[in-house]
């Protein structure tokens, strides 16, 4: 796996975040969603059904390879197929039909390396935890409201300090700010 310093700094203004997808360079990043007390699931499933992120999600991590836990692909299946999809799973009997199985996050990040130049960590709560180090770039939604779950995003600051770009979408309700970070 290469890491990727890009040659110049980006400011917010300039920067365009499907430019990176002809970079021929690895890089890994985070995309997340979260609500304002850092809820980001509930029984298995996102604890909201918010059209605008989900294309957001589907959009900026397109032709690029995904990696997420078992938990985080149940729920995920149905988009497997036309995706590049490598899930994290301890238990080696567990078939996925539509992705590849790796056993920790290092061996994931090397098969996801094999798929494509841009690697997205797609979680959930242990494997954002575990790629805080080594991501580059956290893209989270920030929603502006609460909701009762049971798997919160894990604590991001001090690994994520510089603010890349901020697009607010304030006709939505609730109130969706999509942040790109990084370190
Ligand atoms: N809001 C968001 O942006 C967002 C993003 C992703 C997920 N979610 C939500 O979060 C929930 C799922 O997240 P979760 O944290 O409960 O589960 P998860 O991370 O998706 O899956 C947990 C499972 O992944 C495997 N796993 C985790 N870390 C591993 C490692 N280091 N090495 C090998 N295998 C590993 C294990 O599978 P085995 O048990 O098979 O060994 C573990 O039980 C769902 O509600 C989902 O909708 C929300």
């Amino acid at each position: 796996m290469e890491g990727c310093i890009l040659s110049a700094p980006i400011h917010a203004t300039e920067y365009d975040p499907n430019r990176q997808k002809h970079f021929p360079i690895k890089m890994i990043r985070m995309i997340a969603a979260c609500a304002h007390n850092g809820v980001m699931g509930a029984g298995g499933t996102l604890p909201w059904k918010i059209a605008e992120d989900w294309k957001y999600f589907l959009e900026t991590t397109h032709g690029d390879a995904l990696l997420m836990g078992r938990r985080s692909y149940e729920d995920f299946t149905e988009y497997a197929q036309s995706r590049k999809v490598v899930v994290l799973s301890r238990n080696p009997s567990k078939k996925f039909p539509h992705a590849q199985q790796a056993h920790n996050l290092k061996e994931g990040l090397a098969m996801a390396a094999e798929l494509s130049s841009n690697i997205w960590v797609c979680g959930g709560r242990e494997i954002y935890q575990e790629a805080m180090v080594l991501a580059e770039e956290l893209y989270l939604t920030l929603i502006d409201a609460e909701y009762e779950g049971d798997v919160y995003f894990p604590k991001w600051k001090k690994f994520f300090t510089r603010e890349i770009s901020r697009k607010e979408l304030t006709s939505n309700q609730p109130k969706l700010t999509f942040l790109i970070l990084g370190k």
